[in-house]
């Protein structure tokens, strides 16, 4: 066997104490958390309130980088593919770890396998809801005038995989409709859209919502909750709206890459926990409507069991509503 030189043998030795001293000393510069929408949607805005806590107890600031695309999932698969030293984080959700793997075949990361799950930052009821001056008033008017005018009403979503476009999917394979959809890079944009009346309605994470339907800038049909929510408590349930099978709530989590070292993800684990317990920050999520998790309800292994369950829920109705929608086509 050829002998190694010292000087290698003593490169080689040092390589693990030198990784050991990083974790040790981490965070020592920014984090980078990758937002895979535009900014101003409700994944940023959760990620800009979390990430501003977390970066407070970490010493270090958490700086947002939108990288939109693809229903989330170009934004993902870059931050799945950074290195595992804690510096590139994640903001995923029900669409980019749940809904996608179903409508991407070629997706480039499996959400049950390729991420380090720190913790669920916000659950995010979804709401239906419309322009002002559009003509149904009501979720009955909403269904029977998509029902008679079809394609002729838009629908914005965040594309194909995001949370939109899934539960506004989800609401037409119930009423057995098809309308016109149009892509955005984020329900931030698209807002402004339904602000501007440009688009017809959309199915959107309360977080991006409340402030525009206090201002009775947009309506909301209904909320897809059990209950109604503390933030929009006239807002009703579509439940009290005549569509009870129509329940979908989203939720977004911090994630970072695979085989991130243990004392980092702890350290990143900590913060979120600290951020979901802080009195500021649980007062700006809960203003928008989020559903803050108790503390089982955060944990790295709660947020594993919650992806693998939700790409088990969303494939199987997302596959059936792609044939459908497909079949309906065919008809044509
Ligand atoms: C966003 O932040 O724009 C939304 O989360 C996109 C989506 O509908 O998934």
């Amino acid at each position: 066997m050829k002998r190694l030189s010292l000087a290698a043998a003593l490169a080689l030795a040092t390589i693990p104490i030198a990784g050991a001293q990083a974790q040790a000393t981490y965070p020592d510069r920014q984090i980078s958390m990758i937002v895979p929408f535009a900014a101003g949607g409700p994944t940023d805005i959760i990620a800009r309130i979390v990430g501003e806590h977390m970066g407070k107890t970490l010493g270090q600031s958490i700086i947002v980088e939108n990288v939109a695309g693809a229903g989330g999932t170009t934004g993902i698969t870059r931050a799945a593919q950074s290195r595992p030293d804690g510096y590139t984080i994640m903001m995923g959700h029900m669409g980019t770890h749940g809904a996608a793997p179903a409508l991407y075949p070629n997706i480039k990361y499996d959400p049950a396998k390729d991420f380090t799950p720190i913790g669920l930052a916000a659950g995010t009821p979804i709401l239906i809801v419309t322009k002002k001056a559009f003509p149904a008033k009501t979720l009955k008017e909403f269904v029977d005038y998509v029902k008679a005018n079809g394609t002729k009403v838009n629908e914005a979503h965040a594309g194909v995989g995001s949370v939109s476009h899934t539960s506004c999917t989800l609401l037409h394979s119930i009423i057995g409709t098809k309308t016109a959809r149009v892509t955005y890079r984020g329900t931030g944009p698209a807002l402004n859209d339904l602000v501007g009346g440009q688009v017809d309605y959309g199915c959107d994470q309360i977080v991006n919502l409340v402030s525009q339907i206090n201002a009775g800038n947009i309506t909301a049909l209904a909320i897809a909750t059990p209950e109604r929510s503390p933030a929009l408590p006239n807002v009703p349930t579509t439940k009290e709206a005549g569509l009870p099978d129509y329940q979908v709530s989203a939720w977004n989590a911090v994630f970072a890459p695979k085989t991130l070292p243990a004392d980092v993800t702890a350290k990143l684990v900590g913060a979120l926990d600290k951020a979901l317990d802080d009195e500021g920050t649980r007062k700006r999520l809960l203003e928008l409507g989020s559903v803050i998790p108790d503390k089982a309800g955060r944990s790295p292994a709660a947020l594993q069991k919650l992806v693998e369950s939700e790409v088990a829920r969303w494939t199987p109705v997302l596959k059936a509503a792609m044939a459908a929608e497909q079949a309906a086509g065919e008809k044509k």
